[in-house]
């Protein structure tokens, strides 16, 4: 008997009826930064990502829904920052006015925010600081708490914390069940990598930290029992969804992590990964349209069971267009 696994790969049919892990417009959440002010303008670092006025932000998502995409994250540019990120708990925040208008216009739209302080603050770290310019828990969760309930009042679907505080998953559902959205969903960032590869994202999003970085809140990149761990903790304290961040580098995390939890687990193609991406193709080194399919593909794979990705549109266009020609 001859072993030959080729063919099986001889014709496109045959290669479709043994496929493995399918791409689909239902796995995709695109990130979305909404800003004050009134021009759209492109993210140097990021081609092809803007920061989009909140005037025009139903007019953006159109886009998005008739492609089918259905879910997006939301990250807000405040007009302004202070040392406790108060637009982020503000009800007529950045934030909070762009989930009313895009759920005025789509209420089936999935909304999933981003729940953190770094864009918010003056001193560009994840939560409110004490004197010594170290993360102050207790004080940074009770200003969790208000930043969710701010987005569940206007609207929110899911809201996903980011900022690797202790507790912040207990501390969110003990809040939103004692307000009376038990139905709001959390997605953890539980496993979020101290990455080189947000370069672009805090340039998008100005959130670089003004002093030191944030390896004291996120992963050391070499650690996987630590990520567990964080996962685990997650889970038991009521996450609805187990994030891993950044995705490609980490795909061995996002396998660990799915055969651990019970619950469902995201990843996030962050900026970075994005912007390798982007640039080679612009220089002709890569052909992006492939990258795209093959990067979020893998990531699938690994275990994900859908992934936020600023290649979200590009990839729904691909899709479609492989299926008709399939
Ligand atoms: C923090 C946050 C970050 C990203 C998403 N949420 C940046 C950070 O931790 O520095 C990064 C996303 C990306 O790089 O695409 N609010």
């Amino acid at each position: 008997m001859s072993k030959l696994p080729t063919r099986l790969r001889r014709n496109p049919v045959l290669r479709q009826l043994v496929e493995e892990t399918c791409l689909s417009i239902n796995d995709l959440v695109q990130p979305i930064f909404v800003t004050y002010s009134n021009e759209k303008t492109e993210i140097p670092s990021m081609p092809g990502q803007y920061h989009i006025p909140l005037d025009v932000i139903e007019k953006e998502v159109e886009q998005l829904v008739d492609l089918g995409i259905s879910a997006i994250i939301l990250f807000g540019i405040p007009a302004s920052k202070d040392e406790k990120g108060l637009d982020a708990i503000n009800d007529k925040g950045i934030v909070q006015q762009a989930i009313r208008k895009i759920k005025q216009h789509f209420p089936d739209l999935l909304v999933i925010t981003d729940v953190c302080f770094c864009q918010y603050t003056i001193h560009g770290h994840c939560g409110i600081l004490d004197d010594k310019g170290l993360i102050n828990r207790k004080e940074s969760l009770e200003y969790l708490q208000k930043q969710v309930i701010s987005h569940a009042n206007a609207g929110a679907d899911v809201v996903a914390p980011s900022c690797m505080i202790d507790e912040m998953i207990k501390y969110i559902r003990k809040v939103l069940d004692n307000s009376g959205y038990e139905d709001i969903s959390i997605l953890s960032y539980a496993v979020k990598y101290a990455s080189s590869f947000y370069g672009p994202f805090r340039d998008a999003a100005h959130s670089t930290p003004k002093h030191g970085d944030r390896q004291s809140y996120q992963i050391y990149p070499g650690n996987i029992q630590e990520a567990l761990k964080e996962a685990k903790i997650d889970e038991d304290e009521g996450a609805d969804i187990i994030m891993v961040k950044p995705a490609l580098p980490y795909l061995d995390v996002i396998h660990q992590v799915k055969n651990m939890v019970q619950c469902p687990v995201a990843a996030y193609q962050v900026s970075g990964e994005y912007a390798m991406i982007k640039a080679a193709s612009e220089k002709g080194w890569l052909d992006e349209n492939k990258c795209i399919i093959e990067s979020l593909t893998g990531i699938k794979r690994a275990g994900a069971n859908f992934i936020i990705t600023y290649f979200a549109i590009s990839a729904a266009q691909l899709i479609k267009k492989i299926s008709n020609e399939k």
